[in-house]
Parts: structure tokens; C-alpha cells; sequence
């Protein structure tokens, strides 16, 4: 990964700083229902307020279709963010002109604002020049901070990022740092927990993945197909058929570039999907024909945990069961307890991100117990699958 500059590489003064941030957080009658992105960004803000800098905070929220929508403000933000930085925020109905200009304006040097949803703007996911250009005259130094925005060529990305010094925000660098730390320069071997529905959608990320560690396991509704795939049967279970050689594809690459390949080995099963419904726990090779596989089952669990004890870095994206739905959490947070046990004991480098998968470890309450937990959804997963995120880039050319 190519190196990129820092807040501590930067004369913040009583300068402008124009801070892409990411709060588009889930928000419910008005309020924030997890303050996740707010408070990993909040340290960037409190950094360079405490600094003398004005601070600009720029972010989208949702996907506003047609301009202006009253329920896709920002609005909502200003009181929780305040909170977590504990200072006073000001708002900008507008992003740009006129009235972003008056607000900020009148910061004084610490002062915070917080302009209106970059996305009520058509420039913003045109990447438009012209549209970064009036960001751009809101600030003298681009901070970004948004890693979990940074697989998207917006113009709060990636064009302003050419028309000022641009650096990366405390949380940006941190998870930068993070995926270095697992991908580029790990201790070896590397392990690798991929789960989730669909093999289709993680193809990439497979086959990235295959390179770039010792340990792939797999998890979640895409080992039914990899089973699928084995001749075995699978019963009832959520599976992709026309995906059954493409998984043998994977399962041929993983043994010609020495990655072990882990599969479910025994499987909680049940008749339907739904909280406390009665379950079996059997061998995969044993899966009832009207039954669907829905976790993994305790012998994964310990096989599984007998790898980990082997790899002293740890990558993990997607829940390896149906998470949602009790009992079916069970495998996914024994491996998570499993995951925390070893990184507590300094065993383990674990790196882990994606919306369900920290929800998971959420639920099972010890996301915190993790070495790096990603704020980072779809922005983690392209990271996995080797793709250059335009975010990231732009903060590694000089303007
Ligand atoms: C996210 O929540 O994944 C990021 O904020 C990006 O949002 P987007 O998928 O609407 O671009
Ligand atoms: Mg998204």
C-alpha cells in the first residue's frame, strides 16, 4: 500500500480544515441508533479543534434522490455529534455557497460546523469538478476521515482531494493501519473467517483472499454451496446450484496456492428459519433432506478455534450463521469469544468489519475486544477483494 500523509504532517494553525467525515449512521424517529462512526470520528474533530483549526465536517446521508428531502438531512446529527466532541456544532442548510460560506465564516479558531448532506447535490456523486471546487473554498487543508466511504469517486472523495493538501483523519489512518497490519506485513500464517449468504457476491474477495493468506475458513450460507459443491447433500439449506463449479474452481485454487481451505464440518440444522425453533446438530454429511443449514455446529466451533490458535493474525468478514435469528448466533459468537480469548491473551492480531459481522460481534459483546473493529461496510470488503479505493488514493498524491 502506497504511504499517505497524516494530521501529523500538518500545520493546522487557526486554518480552515475542510474533515470528510462519515455519518451516515442509522437513524430512527430522529435518532442515531448506533453511535459507532460518530465516536471513532470524534478524536479527529477534538484533535484539530483543540488545535485552533476550524473544523468544516462534511458528509453524505443516504441516497437522496431528486436534491433537497427533508428526511435525509443532516439535522439530526448536530446534537449527537456536539455530544461526542463535546462543543458546540453549527449547521449549514447548504453545503456550498452563500449560506456554507456565512457559517463558516463566523467559526472562530476551535469552532465546528457541519454542512448540510453532501448528496442533495448532483455534483457530489458525479465526482464534478466544479462541485469540489465550492467545497474546496470552504477550507484550506481536506482531511478525510471517511474510510467507509473511501470505495466511492465522490467529489468529497476524491476530486477535492486535488484542489487542497490533502491528509488522512485519525480514523482513516487507524484503519489503514489496520489492513496494512493484516494483509500487507502480517505474522504469518494469516487466517481468514469469510462468511455470509452468497459465494457470488465474495467471489472476488475469495480469490483475493486464497493469495493472500494460509487459513481461508468459511462460513455462513456460502459453505453450503462450497458443500454443495463437494457432492454433499445439503438438504433444504440457502445454496447457490449454479455456483457449484465455480466453487470447485475455488476449492482447486486454494490447493495449488497452499491456503487451507476450512469448511463446516458439523452443522445446526432445522426445518424452517424462526427464533426457538427446534433444532439438530449433525455432520455435514448427515443434513436431513427436509432440514436447511442455518450455524455451524460445536466440532466447527473447535475446529475452527484449533486454527486460530495456529494464526497469529486474523481477518474476519461475515457472520458464519444465520446470526439474526436465535439460536442460530451460537457459532458465530463462540468464534467471536474465541477471536476475543486470543487477541486479550496477545495471541492474535484481529482485524475484523462489514455491517453484520460487527453487528454479530456486537450482539455477542466483544466487538470491543477485537484489536480493530472496521466502521467500515462496503469500503472493508473491496479493500479484501485488492481493489484501490479512489479515497484512499487521492490521499496519496500531492495536490
Ligand atoms: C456506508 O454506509 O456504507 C457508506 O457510508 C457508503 O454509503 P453508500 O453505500 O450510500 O455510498
Ligand atoms: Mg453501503
Amino acid at each position: 500500500m502506497p504511504s499517505f500523509l497524516t494530521l501529523d504532517d500538518i500545520e493546522v494553525g487557526s486554518k480552515r480544515v475542510l474533515l470528510r467525515a462519515d455519518l451516515n449512521v442509522p437513524v430512527r424517529n430522529g435518532a442515531v441508533t448506533d453511535t459507532m462512526r460518530i465516536e471513532r470520528l470524534a478524536p479527529t474533530i477534538r484533535e484539530l479543534a483543540g488545535k485552533g483549526a476550524r473544523v468544516v465536517v462534511m458528509s453524505h446521508f443516504g441516497r437522496p434522490e431528486h436534491g433537497f428531502d427533508p428526511a435525509l438531512s443532516l439535522r439530526p446529527l448536530i446534537e449527537p455529534l456536539s455530544r461526542a466532541i463535546e462543543r458546540p456544532v453549527a449547521f449549514a442548510s447548504d453545503c456550498i455557497g452563500t449560506e456554507a460560506r456565512r457559517v463558516v465564516d463566523g467559526l472562530k479558531p476551535g469552532g465546528v460546523a457541519l454542512l448540510e448532506n453532501l448528496r442533495f447535490h448532483e455534483g457530489e456523486e458525479a465526482n464534478d469538478p466544479a462541485f469540489a471546487r465550492e467545497l474546496a473554498a470552504l477550507g484550506d487543508i481536506y482531511v478525510n476521515d471517511a474510510f467507509s466511504t473511501a470505495h466511492r469517486a465522490h467529489a468529497s472523495t476524491e476530486a477535492v482531494a486535488r484542489l487542497l493538501p490533502a491528509v488522512a483523519g485519525r480514523l482513516m489512518q487507524a484503519e489503514l493501519e489496520a489492513l496494512q497490519a493484516v494483509l500487507e506485513t502480517p505474522k504469518r500464517p494469516v487466517g481468514a473467517i469469510v462468511g455470509g449468504a452468497k459465494v457470488s457476491t465474495k467471489l472476488q474477495l475469495l480469490e483475493f483472499m486464497l493469495a493472500k493468506v494460509q487459513v481461508l475458513i468459511i462460513g455462513g450460507a456460502m459453505a453450503n454451496t462450497m458443500l454443495f459443491a463437494q457432492g454433499k447433500n445439503i438438504g433444504r439449506s440457502l445454496v447457490e446450484r449454479e455456483m457449484a463449479e465455480t466453487a470447485r474452481g475455488i476449492l482447486a485454487a486454494a490447493k495449488s496456492a497452499s491456503c487451507e481451505l476450512v469448511l463446516p464440518v458439523d452443522v445446526k440444522v432445522a426445518r424452517v428459519l424462526r427464533e426457538g425453533v427446534g433444532t439438530q446438530t449433525v455432520p455435514v454429511d448427515r443434513v436431513p433432506d427436509d432440514c436447511m443449514i442455518l450455524d455451524i455446529g460445536p466440532a466447527t466451533v473447535e475446529l475452527i478455534g484449533s486454527w486460530l490458535e495456529r494464526c497469529p493474525t486474523l481477518v474476519w468478514n461475515g457472520p458464519v450463521g444465520a446470526f439474526e435469528v436465535k439460536p442460530f448466533d451460537a457459532g458465530t459468537a463462540a468464534i467471536g469469544r474465541r477471536v476475543a480469548a486470543l487477541t486479550r491473551a496477545g495471541k492474535l492480531m484481529s482485524v475484523a468489519g462489514g455491517g453484520d459481522t460487527v453487528a454479530a460481534l456486537n450482539q455477542a459483546g466483544v466487538a470491543d475486544q477485537l484489536s480493530y473493529v472496521s466502521t467500515a461496510g462496503g469500503a472493508f470488503l473491496e479493500w479484501l477483494e485488492g481493489r484501490e479505493l479512489p479515497g484512499v488514493k487521492a490521499l496519496t498524491r500531492s495536490p
